[in-house]
């Protein structure tokens, strides 16, 4: 009996979830193994969030449903956010929507407003489940390649004209995942020019709007003036306040798209656990100067594995924003040997390009979330890797 529907054929399995499962398999082995691939923050979140949390669960009103955009303090307090943060003013009740992670936000858009046939501009390489989401509306990708020569930032002007007039959406990520890259002011201006030429809705996902270096903030799309009736953007704290097994982001800015999808996930959730709700609101809304030392710690970690990698011969380079690093494979090798070379034979899982789409062959990446002695054990096995 062949259970699965057509569309399911379009959206294989997702790469990281056959790779933890090996990953599981040589720990039960009993090696070691250093998990460099999936983004999930290895720090926990600080304490007065975790207290919201329990107190909230001793409340014996806050186990049932809730609303399906969550509570009007919680969308205040994204509002506050991107106030504080951006110096964006947003209408928390028409311009923001609470998510059960941004990735369901993102999967569920694509549901809401993209037909068959209709054209997405996606980066490549990118996030998989914008493409997945695409694909599984029944509509069509054209990408738009992240090249290092154009600092990963997409070339609008190499769109043909006819291709951007047929177009929908377009999609950009910066600080970007995989490459690392970040976008300048200037970048977004410039995207918001093309999508009003061309009536596109921009869709910007800024899931690493709050881990940067050097002295460097990220931008919200919604800095450039008006841009947030044109675009909409997706935030997270599963990166921002180290709480990505809670699933909890946001969609905001242009209220028809907002709305839109809220009214496709009052079918398919039925809200989140409050406690989660209320602990979220005081992570956007109290303390936040504990994320100055987190990201140092990112910091030191990205400069201990950059020198190393370059060291060893690696072409890298050191980003100002995410916690990714984008690495070149030498000449000669492919990144899915490479990377399977690395977890078979000294037990360190990288993430190869191409699981990032066909602009991410030739590249692997390492995401820093483990503590800086395990990086440092993971650059000795690289080593040792390379000079097998
Ligand atoms: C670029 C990007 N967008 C979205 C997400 C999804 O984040 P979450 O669903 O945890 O909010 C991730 C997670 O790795 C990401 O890298």
């Amino acid at each position: 009996m062949h259970l699965s529907a057509k569309r399911m054929e379009k959206i294989s399995t997702h790469f990281f979830n056959t790779r933890q499962e090996k990953v599981k398999r040589l720990i039960d082995e009993g090696k070691d193994v250093i998990c460099l691939d999936i983004g999930s923050p290895d720090m926990p979140p600080p304490q007065h969030i975790i207290d919201t949390l329990c107190n909230a669960a001793n409340d014996p009103q806050a186990h049932g449903y809730q609303a399906h955009n969550a509570t009007e303090a919680l969308r205040h307090a994204w509002a506050e956010m991107y106030h504080r943060e951006f110096g964006v003013k947003l209408d928390p009740n028409q311009q923001v929507l609470p998510l059960m992670g941004s990735k369901e936000g993102i999967f569920h858009l694509m549901q809401a407003l993209v037909n068959p046939g209709d054209i997405v501009l996606l980066p490549d390489p990118y996030y998989p489940t914008y493409l997945k989401s695409v694909l599984f509306a029944g509509g069509e990708a054209y990408f738009m390649p992240l090249l290092s020569e154009n600092d990963f930032l997409p070339d609008l002007t190499q769109i043909p004209r006819d291709i951007a007039s047929r177009a929908k959406l377009i999609w950009i990520n910066y600080p970007n995942n995989p490459t690392a890259a970040v976008a300048p002011l200037s970048f977004y201006q410039e995207v918001i020019q093309f999508a009003q030429e061309f009536k596109l809705l921009v869709c910007h996902d800024a899931a690493y709007s709050q881990i940067y270096f050097d002295g460097y903030r990220p931008t919200s799309l919604f800095q450039v003036p008006g841009a947030e009736k044109l675009g909409i953007e997706f935030n997270s704290l599963s990166k921002s306040h180290n709480l990505a097994g809670w699933r909890v982001g946001a969609a905001l800015g242009n209220e028809q798209s907002v709305q839109t999808l809220l009214s496709l996930k009052t079918n398919t959730d039925s809200g989140h656990f409050l406690p989660i709700l209320r602990a979220a609101a005081t992570a956007l809304t109290q303390d936040q100067s504990w994320q100055v030392e987190r990201n140092n710690r990112y910091q030191i970690r990205r400069d201990i594995v950059v020198e190393k990698l370059l060291e060893l011969g690696f072409e890298t380079s050191k980003p100002l924003g995410s916690f990714y690093l984008w690495v070149k494979v030498p000449r000669g090798q492919s990144a899915n040997q490479l990377a399977d070379r690395l977890l078979d034979e000294v037990y360190v899982s990288v993430a190869p390009g191409g699981v990032f789409g066909q602009g991410g062959e030739g590249y692997f990446r390492i995401a820093l979330t483990q503590p800086k002695e395990r990086l440092e054990e993971a650059m000795g096995r690289l080593e040792e890797a390379v000079s097998l």
